[in-house]
């Protein structure tokens, strides 16, 4: 692949969500993983709760000894989740902010009041080679911060565009969108990579994947619901075609 292009991570942790429905083991959520692989993921991404709500640790176990393609491990800044995080030395960490009562990732990581915090968080995992990304809104001064503790990799927030979108109101989406195009600019200048996700569409995610600066998108819930209608190589296939023509 080449340096510019865009690369699609697959989020997998609602193939979870529908096994742990059942409490079972079906749908395993490593057979999509692999599946999702020779479809043509550049990554795979999951992301262990707290709560364990959809991965577990056995799924992350797993990931770790069947992926080809590289792991971007989402987790909050805990001790727990440190200590798995450099047991498994997955290529990338993905640091997110968690909230028990929360259905999904609602918001971006406080960086800038949780600095210090995070710059020794983050510390030992570069140390052990991961690339840290730290999932953040579209802000300045989330993202400096987000430079000066020594992430690699910056994650925009594409929630509050899609919310928008999926919701009728353009204007917000053009003005979060907006936001968003220029922090990419803004990340990239500072020498951070760009990635973006949360919520992105077969609708949403042209825009987004047409800025130059973003090398990365993270999909999950939509892919794996047009899965249920499509499959997953069709859906993911359907989704390059978008990100494809938008950087063209
Ligand atoms: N990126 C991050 C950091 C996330 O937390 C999530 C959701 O777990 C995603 C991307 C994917 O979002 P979605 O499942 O809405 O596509």
């Amino acid at each position: 692949m080449s340096d510019t292009q865009l690369r699609l991570g697959v989020n997998i942790d609602h193939v979870a969500t529908v096994r742990n429905a059942r409490g079972g083991a079906y749908p395993d959520p490593l057979r999509a993983a692999k599946l999702a692989e020779e479809a043509g993921a550049d990554g795979i991404t999951a992301h262990l709760r707290e709560d364990r709500r959809h991965i577990s640790d056995a799924d992350i176990d797993g990931l770790m000894e069947v992926l080809s393609v590289p792991l971007n491990f989402e987790m909050a800044a805990t001790d727990e989740m440190q200590k798995i995080a450099l047991r498994h030395k997955p290529h990338a960490v993905c640091i997110v902010p968690e909230k028990r009562e929360e259905r999904t990732t609602e918001g971006g990581l406080e960086v800038a009041r949780e600095e210090n915090k995070l710059a020794h968080f983050i510390a030992p995992l570069r140390e052990v080679g991961c690339r840290v990304s730290i999932f953040i809104a579209a802000d300045k001064r989330q993202i400096e911060a987000a430079h000066r503790i020594g992430a690699e990799v910056i994650e925009l927030h594409t929630g509050a565009y899609c919310d928008a979108h999926a919701e009728g109101r353009m204007e917000d989406a053009a003005r979060e969108l907006e936001s968003l195009r220029e922090m990419s600019t803004f990340g990239h200048a500072l020498g951070l990579e760009v990635h973006a996700g949360h919520g992105l569409t077969y609708d949403t995610v042209k825009p987004v994947a047409a800025f130059p600066e973003v090398r990365e998108l993270n999909i999950g819930h939509f892919l794996i619901g047009e899965a249920i209608f499509l499959g997953l190589t069709p859906a993911m296939a359907e989704m390059r075609r978008l990100m494809d023509e938008a950087r063209a």
